[in-house]
């Protein structure tokens, strides 16, 4: 084991450990310790290694991978690229707005679904006075969390099913979901009383450039998100929905990586992903909607 995934291993364990308050055993639900030799176990002996990247599977069951290795390193590029910037910013400026509604105490937050992890880690960099704060990325893909993991060791990753969280009730402030699938009950159960909920949904124009080639056979500004919020609203009050709308510039060059990054283009033939390079895109749309909820009161 090199020195640098030592130490890397070593941060992670410190920083479990400070927060072990916040994890529950995935099989008979315990309260859950670091113990000497760097596992994390509960009085039952229910024990999880934290790998040498630094994080934790605390999944009990095995799954088949939905998405390949390779899409999340172009998530990843893509993401570096700037191309979320925007909603990082406002994801950060939610969190501080709300660190401050809560007098600047300490908060936990939570990325179910985070992918390869730069969300959560760009909120990291952006959120203002970052004492007093617990960042914790959980994914199904473990291919994903080895990305995330090489990226951030001052944030918990595990690998985990966001439809039964590894986490005490109560034990979160702010929940983000992000383009990914949601489990209400579980969200509710691990948000305090006072938590807030993040959800970023597509919207009609998301990615539309690449959509309109892919799909010829169908107008893509049918997609509508309103059945997603309707579920939202079933489940949580909701406080706020804001869209984010931007264009951002593409080079040829680093088209690739935008093709490869979406299950869009999955089972598409070559000769349609072809004729997204023959298009000579310039620019692609980012529309989202973000969903600002509370438990239901
Ligand atoms: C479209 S990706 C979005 C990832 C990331 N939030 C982003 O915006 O880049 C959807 C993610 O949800 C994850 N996912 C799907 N089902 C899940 C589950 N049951 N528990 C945890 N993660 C899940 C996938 O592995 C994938 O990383």
């Amino acid at each position: 084991m090199s020195i640098k995934s030592i130490k890397k291993k070593d941060r992670a364990g410190e920083l479990i450990q400070k927060n072990k308050r916040i994890f529950k055993c995935p099989v008979c639900c315990g309260k859950m310790f670091m113990n000497d030799f760097g596992s994390l176990t509960c009085n039952s002996k229910h024990s999880f290694d934290l790998s040498r990247k630094g994080y934790l599977n605390l999944l009990t069951a095995g799954n088949t991978p939905v998405y390949s290795k390779e899409l999340f390193e172009a998530r990843h590029l893509v993401c570096e690229s700037g191309f979320y910037d925007p909603l990082i910013v406002e994801l950060s400026k939610i969190i501080n707005e709300y660190k401050k509604l809560r007098n600047n105490e300490e908060i936990s937050i939570l990325d179910a679904g985070c992918g390869e992890g730069s969300h959560i880690n760009g909120i990291l960099k952006k959120v203002t006075e970052n004492q007093n704060k617990t960042y914790v990325g959980v994914d199904i893909s473990k291919d994903s969390i080895n990305i995330a993991a090489r990226n951030n060791a001052d944030i918990i990753w595990c690998v985990a099913d966001l439809a039964r969280l590894p986490f005490q009730n109560k034990s979160f402030d702010v929940a983000l979901n992000i383009l990914s699938p949601a489990n209400y009950s579980e969200f509710n159960r691990i948000l305090n009383d006072k938590g807030i909920i993040i959800k970023v949904v597509p919207g009609s124009n998301y990615l539309k450039e690449l959509r309109e080639i892919i799909y010829t056979d169908k107008d893509v500004s049918d997609y509508s998100n309103n059945k997603v919020i309707n579920y939202f609203e079933q489940k949580l009050d909701v406080e706020e929905i804001q869209n984010i709308n931007y264009k951002f510039h593409v080079s040829n060059e680093f088209l690739p990586h935008f093709i490869r990054m979406t299950p869009l283009t999955w089972e598409k033939s070559t000769e349609r992903l072809n004729d997204i390079y023959e298009k000579n895109i310039s620019s692609i749309t980012v529309d989202l909607t973000l969903i600002i909820g509370t438990k239901k009161r």
